[in-house]
């Protein structure tokens, strides 16, 4: 059960079947163009929606804000400290903020990243600094313990072929774009010592460190006596520095970290931190913020909590399996990503049924998910739609509602011949961005 009672409560909206057809429709059947006013049940995200605790909310009250050296940097400085291990901390307002100072500071047309897999804004970052983005995952299905790893015979393979090339070495845990799977400390420990021995800095995408040591708890052999807080710190050690988003292993509404041992990298990061985020001390956080943060990263390590979000996650694919629904199972660690293929399996591939999938789901129950397949990471990824599950958020009650509702939806739309048309196709995250329309009327 939650290790937490609800002392405040926020309304969903419910809105009649009418209204949520003309609210998809002036979307242009883009959930992220969707206003959220119109969203009952919200799975677009798991990031800066999670509920904050009283505790973080109590913390924020004694946000300092001044300009320079503020006791809250103090305080998030020194919860960023104990929790990786690394010396030298600075905010920044997101995950992708951290990207865009550490890519601004080392990369160089054509430089090659190398990571297990980028998430779209890592990807887009790198892009936007002329460098390449290379996902060398390993290949493998999600029944194995660990599907998030990287391939390591590949790092070798590509340090020793592109060296030069490399300013520094990626790993994403857990693993967004392969479903939120975890990776293994023993993968994050080989994909260090490769780097080592290549001179290569090693950066771990933290955003989800919490949910990741959870499963090396569950998971890894020798660890299942171990503490979170002891498993993610046994992580960052491997790596030379970490990005953190707040919004999601943060339990924060917003906010950023990016940590490192370095103090030459912490050095080149400086100007771009100042010139785009603020001053050092704040990095486009009020102090408030840099407060919630500090309590936050305590409290998503807390075992308790760990568990309970585990075990949220698991019921809602029970949920699932009990009903029939074709996911991508065993599920990772923050969503469900659902089959399209097997969802609306006559949709043609070039018609987006993870989308329509969406769409024809939010008519139907108000529920908002996204699609997070070829549209977001190309023609050769799976056609995949995600769930994301936002932390303590959402009761049981509510995710046995969304698997009833997408059964509905699966059963409904099995012999559904045509699915949408895009109208405006923006050149970059056209996920976030671009207009589709149905090819039939609805
Ligand atoms: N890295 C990973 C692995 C992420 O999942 C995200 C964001 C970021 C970096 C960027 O962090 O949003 O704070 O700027 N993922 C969110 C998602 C948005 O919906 O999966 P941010």
């Amino acid at each position: 059960m939650e290790p937490y009672r609800v002392k405040s409560v926020e309304e969903i909206p419910f809105l009649t079947a009418e209204e949520r057809k003309d609210a998809i429709l002036k979307a242009d059947f883009n959930p992220y163009k969707m206003m959220a006013s119109t969203v009952t049940i919200d799975l677009l995200t798991d990031s800066g929606c999670s509920a904050m605790s009283t505790k973080q909310w109590s913390a924020m009250m004694l946000g300092d804000e001044s300009y320079a050296g503020s006791a809250s940097f103090e305080r998030y400085q020194s919860a960023v400290q104990d929790i990786t291990g690394y010396k030298y901390v600075l905010p920044t307002h997101q995950g992708r903020a951290c990207e865009k100072v550490l890519f601004n500071a080392l990369v160089t047309e054509g430089s090659v990243i190398v990571n297990n897999n980028h998430y779209d804004t890592t990807k887009t970052n790198i892009a936007l600094n002329k460098g390449i983005a290379l996902d060398i995952a390993m290949v493998t299905d999600d029944t194995v313990d660990f599907p998030g790893n990287m391939d390591i015979d590949k790092l070798k393979e590509v340090l020793a072929e592109k060296g030069e090339q490399i300013p520094l070495v990626m790993i994403t845990a857990t693993n967004n774009k392969m479903r939120g799977q975890p990776v293994s400390m023993a993968n994050i420990k080989a994909a260090s010592s490769v780097c080592k021995a290549h001179g290569v800095p090693f950066i771990l995408d933290g955003c989800r460190f919490a949910e990741n040591s959870w499963f090396i708890k569950e998971r890894e052999n020798g660890y299942g006596d171990m503490t979170p807080r002891e498993i993610a710190k046994e992580m960052f050690s491997y790596a030379d520095g970490c990005m953190i988003s707040a919004k999601k292993d943060a339990n924060s509404n917003i906010g950023g970290v990016l940590a490192m041992n370095s103090e030459d990298l912490y050095e080149r990061c400086v100007p771009y931190v100042i010139a785009t985020e603020g001053h050092t001390t704040y990095g486009g956080l009020s102090g408030r913020d840099l407060e919630a943060v500090a309590v936050g990263l305590y409290e998503v390590l807390d075992e308790s909590y760990l568990r309970y979000r585990r075990a949220n996650l698991k019921f809602f694919e029970e949920e699932l399996i009990r009903q029939g629904v074709p996911g991508v199972f065993p599920a990772g660690g923050h969503a469900i990503f659902l089959n399209a293929n097997k969802l609306c399996p006559k949709i043609p591939a070039d018609e987006f049924p993870g989308l329509t999938f969406a769409g024809l789901l939010y008519m139907e129950s108000g529920v908002r998910c996204c699609d997070l397949g070829r549209l977001a990471f190309g023609p050769d990824a799976p056609d995949l739609i995600r769930l994301a599950v936002p932390r303590r958020v959402y009761t049981t009650e509510h995710l046995k509602y969304v698997a009833r509702m997408i059964a509905q939806v699966t059963e409904k739309n099995k012999d559904r011949k045509s699915g949408l048309i895009m109208t405006k196709s923006p050149p970059h995250l056209k996920h976030l961005t671009a207009s589709f329309k149905m090819k039939e009327e609805l």
